[in-house]
């Protein structure tokens, strides 16, 4: 089973580069989200990898197979993929059986019993044997959804690609699909590109996550790598919530902000420079007064501005005292404090992450 490779791939449309110098290395069998907002370029690159676009500069590979450079284009149709579209694109006209059944008309050497035999048990595995003679508009459309999965799959195809499948769900149904998704491309290992802006979804069905901001690769990584090590500012407010604190590198492993000093996860800043650090909600703990704060935090004293209790945790908007940050913090409920309470809070420095790339890098 091959992989897909992509060097710096370009498409512009005018003036405007929908996609610039974009690279990424998909592994056999590896299901790699493109991340990213509205907009970010995510549509034009899947396009661009399934051929029905051509990019300005840049190769794509599947495994030893050269698709796309700038002397030799290979079409869509003998790409070897299977894409699968937000509006799902099912005939309405055709049963689900038909709609199953159409990709391997084109398809050299399969006979009709075979093809008879091949849709019966794709949609036994999308679970809608008993559905084959209905048609899309006597369905839901969660099952919609799963015809066009069954469609895209029956072709065998060695590169799978899907462009925000599960959007037009409903919340409950798109949460519980997420697992489908993941449990579909565990049991056929095919080599895929999804594309989401939705960083849960991305989170729970991906091997490894690729943010995408202004037709740029800005980071890829496992789902705990992002969220844990974000290299840039805007991988760490797309990826969940975080407090993001404007600094100044100090001695190696330091930072400061006026009079406020934090011990940080990494060295290597030049003493001076400017440093944007990240610190997630969750990782700031309020010390309970009669227990010693943790063995080498940061210790912050601080104000309790606001608190929202949210049922699963409690949010807290809190002043650091002598400075003009406020940081937000979450905790597991009950909500132990109100404003105007001062709190101590420990933070980690394995917590505060400096944020050392650039989102305009190379721009
Ligand atoms: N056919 C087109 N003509 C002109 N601009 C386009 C075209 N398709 C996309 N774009 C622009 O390219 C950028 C990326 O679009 P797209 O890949 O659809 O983003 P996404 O799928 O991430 O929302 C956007 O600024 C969009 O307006
Ligand atoms: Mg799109």
């Amino acid at each position: 089973m091959p992989g897909v490779v992509i060097k710096t791939l370009t498409k512009r449309y005018g003036d405007v580069a929908a996609v610039e110098s974009l690279s990424l290395d998909v592994k056999p069998g590896e299901l790699v989200s493109l991340l990213g907002p509205s907009g970010c370029g995510k549509t034009t690159t899947l396009r661009l990898v399934a051929g029905f676009l051509q990019p300005e500069i840049g190769e794509i590979w599947v495994g030893e197979r050269c698709l796309s450079s700038p002397t030799s284009v290979v079409p869509p149709e003998r790409r070897r993929m299977a894409m699968i579209f937000q509006s799902y694109a099912l005939w309405p006209h055709m049963t689900v059986a038909q709609n199953v059944a159409y990709g391997l008309r084109f398809k050299a050497g399969v006979s009709r019993v075979d093809r008879d035999r091949r849709v019966v048990e794709m949609l036994r595995i999308v679970q809608l044997a008993g559905f084959e003679s209905r048609y899309p508009g006597e369905l839901s459309g969660g099952q919609q959804q799963r015809v066009a999965v069954a469609r895209a799959l029956v072709v065998e195809p060695e590169i799978l690609l899907l462009d925000e499948p599960l959007s037009n769900l409903d919340a409950n149904l798109r949460e519980e699909m997420r697992f489908e998704i993941r449990r579909l491309h565990e049991s056929f290992g095919i080599t895929t590109l999804y594309v989401t802006h939705d960083q849960a979804e991305a989170m729970v069905i991906s091997d490894r996550v690729a943010v995408l901001h202004r037709g740029r690769v800005v980071q890829v990584g496992t789902a705990e790598d992002l969220f844990r090590r974000p290299r840039t500012r805007f991988v760490a407010e797309f990826i969940g919530r975080t407090n993001l604190l404007d600094a100044v590198a100090a001695e190696p492993g330091v930072a400061t902000r006026g009079a406020l000093r934090l011990r940080l996860a990494s060295h290597g800043m030049a003493p001076g420079a400017p440093v944007v650090i990240s610190i997630r909600p969750h990782e700031i703990e309020p010390v309970v007064p009669s227990r010693a704060a943790p063995a080498g935090a940061n210790i912050l004293a601080a104000t309790v501005q606001r608190t929202s209790y949210l049922g699963d945790a409690v949010d807290y908007h809190m002043q650091v005292n002598g400075s003009d940050v406020v940081l937000r913090v979450t905790t597991p409920p009950p909500a132990r404090f109100g404003g105007g309470d001062a709190v101590t809070l420990a933070v980690a420095p394995e917590a505060c992450v400096p944020l050392t790339g650039s989102d305009d890098d190379g721009r």
